[in-house]
């Protein structure tokens, strides 16, 4: 095991989320130094004639890079555990998969999650020879006698439903199998996989976690040394890394993670509010919403509510005439953003129903916020 595969210290003294966002990854002060280093941009760097590599971790760009560091240190320290970023949150999950599965091994996997990973598992992993289970978020779980690995999402995108970690991590454990969450919608700050039970947790940063809608980011975090160290070598061998300047500009992002969510989920919490009250909206979810089936295991686990909700408009063109009528909602794909957006996911061929929308609050004033949907929804009626 390299000095950089081994497991750190996951005691952190107890200070508040905004407090970590602040400070999380940041080296120690230095005069002269700015706050967080610029990027640093290599493919190799020099070395040291007489030790070559083993003088520094610093050798060459794919295996490591020195501003990829401070973000993994940033979002270790969040999620409590050991980090290691991707390119995309896609090249995190599949590289977990594609690293951790072997032909003859069993997954199960989200049967409402995010539809790529779904197709990635029947095309790529059923090609390899794992056999594939689909459970749906809220159970019921199939036997996991056998299995090698559960992946689950919660909450799930884009339905928004949720399952006990701690409750399945037991089951999983007690069967053999390793436990990864997908905690893209939730964030570290919304929920502590590795606390709840799981093994390892995946994500993409590309949403709430960093939430300019510039960038493309994924990671895994784990506090197993043999997990983190063949992730690792996986990321090393397919070179599935993030640029320096996404993960600079992703750790940038980091430190507003706290004050970004309390606006998202206020967000969310109004309108929430203003949809379950509309005749004209059907099938809302929101795990933070009493009547909601998720609320009971939610309120559990979850340290805060996401600020994306979903509902459904009875038909695509209900959807654009929405779309077109409100000033605060840009239509568009991903979520998680400083921009409220909607995206009606069946025309990314998700398989949900024409009018089904998803929708992620930005950081706007709610009561604007609050004025545009209503506006919008009366002009689509
Ligand atoms: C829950 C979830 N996991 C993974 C991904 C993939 O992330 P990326 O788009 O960064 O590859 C997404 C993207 O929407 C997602 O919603």
């Amino acid at each position: 095991m390299s000095e950089r595969d081994a497991p750190q210290s996951h005691d952190h003294p107890p200070t508040g989320d905004g407090t970590r966002c602040v400070h999380a990854g940041l080296p120690e002060p230095t005069p002269g130094a700015p706050f967080l280093p610029g990027p640093v941009f290599a493919a190799p760097y020099h070395l040291d004639p007489w030790q070559g590599p083993a003088a520094s971790p610093n050798g060459y760009g794919r295996p490591d890079n020195p501003t990829r560091r401070l973000l993994e240190a940033a979002v270790g320290e969040l999620e409590g555990g050991d980090c290691r970023v991707f390119a995309s949150g896609q090249a995190a999950i599949t590289g977990l998969l594609l690293a951790v599965l072997r032909a003859g091994d069993v997954v199960v996997l989200p049967a409402d999650g995010y539809f790529p990973v779904r197709a990635f598992a029947t095309d790529t992993l059923a090609g390899n020879g794992v056999r594939v289970l689909f459970a749906p978020t809220a159970g019921p779980y199939p036997d996991l006698d056998g299995v090698r690995l559960v992946l689950v999402e919660t909450p799930a995108n884009p339905g928004l439903d949720v399952v006990d970690l701690p409750a399945l991590a037991g089951r999983a454990h007690a069967a053999g199998a390793l436990l990864a969450v997908d905690n893209t919608t939730a964030t570290p700050l919304g929920q502590r996989p590795l606390d709840l039970g799981a093994d390892v947790v995946v994500a993409s940063g590309t949403k709430a976690l960093t939430g300019h809608s510039d960038l493309l980011l994924g990671y895994v975090a784990t506090r197993s040394a043999e997990l983190l160290s063949t992730v690792t070598a996986w990321r090393t061998a397919t070179g599935s890394v993030p640029g320096a300047f996404d993960a600079w500009l992703a750790h940038r992002s980091l430190a507003t993670l706290d004050l970004r969510l309390a606006r998202q989920t206020a967000n969310a919490a109004a309108l929430a509010r203003l949809l379950a009250d509309r005749a004209d909206v059907s099938g809302l979810r929101w795990p933070g919403l009493p009547e909601d089936p998720a609320y009971p295991v939610a309120t559990r686990q979850l340290r805060r509510m996401p600020g994306v909700l979903s509902f459904d408009l009875g038909s695509a063109d209900r959807v654009a005439r929405f779309l077109c009528a409100a000033r605060l909602v840009a239509a568009a794909t991903s979520f998680g953003g400083l921009h409220t957006t909607a995206d009606r996911r069946a025309q990314w061929g998700d398989d949900t129903a024409p009018g089904f929308v998803r929708l992620s609050c930005g950081v706007e004033d709610t009561a604007d916020l609050v004025a545009d949907v209503t506006a919008a929804l009366e002009a689509a009626a």
